[in-house]
């Protein structure tokens, strides 16, 4: 039974309206209600006063086996529903469904692709790159558990005049024996060394935009190079992602699209959007407000926006998507503002279902960081630090614990990744070692624990009888609390993807987590009579399993020890 739509119905039939008119919500903590229904659209329909069509309405409904009460309050109209009919329904449901309780299919099969992650070659993966891998990835996940089926696109940023700005500096300071020992850490002391050189010498801007040249004529050694290069760095990436435990369907990055940006050229001026500008070919924007998209480069060099353009017509035919998401930094936003802007220019429909997703800076203790100054935290580093704090904390609290590494590894890791999905995305993280690993504070590893208690009961307990539950001993206050917060849970789920917000999930799980702590700290399980014990045994299943599928929902792993 859905509560929400039970009262719809009722209302439907005693008003002879349709449900749409009835926009129930939630009441805030303060009214002692579980659905208030304002009656201000109603007072329109009906030509009175909403206090008097509250009235009415409330009159007619009686003998309705869940509601306890109905009342009215102005213009509103609460009910407060039968507790212990509610808890029953809620936590025989979950019982039953489990993971089903909070998914849904109203995707219905349809199609999203989803462009997150997507590094530089040869530049380190840094924080940014992690929250949108961890956002894209959590988005991923939610989108896929109400039946939609996506697809996860890593752009790899793979193409460019960054290669020729490597190559440039490898043939001139690099050598082979350095490049193989120190891997992607000599890739950018190469990098950073051809930005101070150039300082000096201009004129190596030009031998590198040779090599890109190179590159995109299909000159074997500079291919040559430019594969050694990528290989080096997607290996980084690789350890990153198999920590994360992230996998993506298609590594197709910006060279991909090599072969396939002449097309859009060629459509471009066909349709009349190509104007020369200073020997550069753009499509002018100017009536949008604006400034204008490069396509083309002086010398013929595609750039950034062409590729991305000639991306989405390929992502298009090949997978018909509903929506187009891409998971950058905000200072992308206009880059996707005006290639969009493009695509709807060249007559594509679908440009509306194109989809940026941005989020706020990642900052730092250490301050902020960047590829040219050479101040570089690599994303390894980081999370070996911290996996090994973690195991501080653990060598701490728990000396004893087996797997102490294992554990290390999903709480630290997790607690990293906890960080990224806590707020709305376009807020500003600082990154700060003390409050992400509290395990007291609004953390990924306070979840987790949580989710350790409720392992750590069960386990104890032995076993629980989900048949002979006495539901009335779930009707006070901490456990209604929980069992409520469980029952709102899918609507969360589906409120962080109309919003792209993961963080409404990551915020509700510890809403879950509070409300589970307080029960656990004013209750007797175990020791309770029998009874009470398995009606608390089976509420705690139920947080157990919601915590769980909501903490790798949002892409943390859980522990059953800790
Ligand atoms: N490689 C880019 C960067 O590091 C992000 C690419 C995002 N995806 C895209 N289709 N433009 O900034």
């Amino acid at each position: 039974m859905n509560f929400k739509n039970e009262l719809l119905k009722i209302l439907s039939d005693i008003t002879n309206l349709g449900q749409e008119n009835f926009l129930l919500e939630i009441p805030p903590e303060n009214v002692n209600a579980d659905f208030a229904l304002p009656c201000f659209k109603l007072a329109k329909i009906f030509k009175k006063a909403p206090n008097l069509i509250a009235l009415q309405i409330a009159q007619k409904i009686s003998d309705v086996e869940f509601i306890a009460q109905v009342n009215v309050e102005g213009a509103y109209i609460n009910f407060v529903l039968n507790k212990e009919i509610f808890a029953r329904e809620i936590i025989s449901q979950v019982l039953e469904k489990k993971d089903d309780f909070f998914k849904s299919d109203i995707g219905n099969g349809k199609n999203i692709v989803l462009d997150y992650s997507s590094p530089n070659i040869a530049k380190p993966f840094h924080v940014g790159h992690l929250r949108s891998t961890v956002i894209g990835n959590a988005l991923y996940n939610i989108f896929s558990c109400l039946g939609y089926k996506c697809v996860s696109v890593n752009h790899l940023g793979d193409w460019g005049t960054q290669f020729g700005k490597l190559i440039t500096a490898y043939k001139n300071w690099g050598n082979e024996s350095d490049v193989k020992n120190k891997e992607i850490k000599e890739l950018m002391k190469l990098y950073v060394k051809f930005h101070d050189e150039v300082q000096k010498n201009p004129a190596l801007n030009d031998v590198a935009r040779s090599w890109f040249v190179k590159m995109q004529d299909g000159d074997e050694q500079a291919l040559k190079l430019w594969k050694w290069f990528n290989d080096i760095s997607m290996e980084e990436f690789q350890k990153v992602y198999d920590r994360l435990g992230i996998k993506f369907d298609y590594y197709t990055g910006e060279s991909f699209y090599n072969d396939k940006m002449q097309a859009v050229v060629d459509e471009l001026k066909e349709k009349d959007l190509l104007v020369e500008s200073d020997g550069a070919m753009i499509v002018d924007l100017e009536n949008y407000k604006m400034p204008p998209c490069l396509i083309l480069r002086r010398d013929g060099g595609t750039l950034y926006p062409t590729r991305d353009i000639a991306a989405a017509i390929y992502r298009k035919e090949k997978f018909d998507f509903d929506k187009c998401i891409y998971v950058t930094a905000l200072d992308q936003k206009l880059h996707f503002e005006q290639w969009f802007k493009v695509v709807e220019l060249m007559g594509y429909d679908w440009a509306k279902n194109l989809v940026h997703v941005p989020f706020g800076l990642v900052s730092l203790d250490s301050g902020k960081l960047s590829t040219r100054s050479g101040h570089v935290v690599l994303m390894e580093d980081l999370l070996d630090e911290a996996v090994a704090k973690t195991k501080q904390i653990i060598n701490e609290k728990n000396f004893e614990l087996e797997n102490k590494d294992e554990i290390a590894n999903i709480v630290g890791i997790g607690a990293v990744v906890f960080n990224d999905l806590y707020n709305s995305r376009i807020k500003d993280v600082t990154f700060s070692w003390d409050k992400i690993l509290n395990f007291d504070g609004e953390t990924g590893p306070y979840i987790q624990y949580t989710y350790v208690r409720t392992c750590s009961v069960l386990k104890k307990a032995g076993k629980t009888n989900k048949n002979e539950i006495n539901y009335e001993i779930l009707t006070d206050e901490a456990s209604m609390n929980i069992i409520k917060l469980i029952n709102l849970f899918a609507e969360k789920i589906i409120d962080a993807a109309e919003k792209f917000e993961p963080y409404i999930v990551s915020r509700h799980l510890m809403n879950i987590a509070h409300a589970f702590n307080k029960f656990y700290h004013d209750n007797y399980i175990l020791n309770a009579p029998e009874q009470v014990k398995n009606a608390r045994l089976n509420l705690t299943l139920c947080v157990n399993l919601v915590l769980k599928f909501g903490l790798e929902l949002i892409g943390l792993k859980v522990t059953d020890v800790m």
